[in-house]
């Protein structure tokens, strides 16, 4: 079922996510959900957070290039990650992100270059992946929005500042 992704600066996104003990139907209906919601926007990674469930889950879907040059996701290569903790990070790399949500919006981020993760999948097994450039901005995005962080945080005082009066003008537009 696709869900409304909240929008910063909705309050509900700086909540921390708590870790996941039962690994049953309602998981399994949430990271659903989560995918057809991540789907419906075009996105390649989502939050439980972002749906307003503070829980520690996200999915990543990173698309790939097929034979008539347009990028497609392929359900096969969903993550669905449970309880993920970096235990390993190295080297920088800076990436142009976005997030759904913080629509229409995108900007330069520093990361890690290389991260070791440990997560389980939605039946509870555990699950170590190595993950490196857009994987691992992926990867550290996603898990920001679990400790209650959104991406924008991560901009210098001066950069932070424009984009939040152009985020209120925008803001206000919809209105
Ligand atoms: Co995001």
């Amino acid at each position: 079922m696709i869900k409304d992704i909240l929008v910063y600066p909705n309050p509900i996104l700086r909540k921390i996510s708590k870790p996941v003990t039962k690994f049953d139907d309602k998981l399994h209906k949430l990271l659903d959900d989560m995918n057809d919601t991540m789907k419906n926007s075009k996105g390649v990674g989502l939050a439980a957070i972002q749906i307003g469930t503070a829980l520690s889950v996200l999915i990543i879907n990173l698309p790939v290039i097929d034979e008539n040059d347009e990028d497609i996701q392929k359900d096969e290569n969903l993550i669905e990650a449970i309880n993920p903790k970096i235990i390993y990070q190295d080297g920088e790399q800076i990436s142009n992100e976005g997030c759904l949500s913080v629509p229409a919006f995108t900007t330069d981020i520093k990361r890690a270059k290389t991260i070791k993760v440990k997560y389980q999948d939605r039946y509870g097994k555990e699950l170590t992946m190595q993950a490196d450039d857009y994987m691992a901005v992926a990867w550290q995005h996603e898990i920001e929005h679990l400790s209650g962080h959104v991406f924008i945080e991560n901009l210098k005082f001066a950069e932070r500042k424009k984009f939040e009066k152009l985020w209120k003008k925008k803001q206000k537009k919809k209105k």
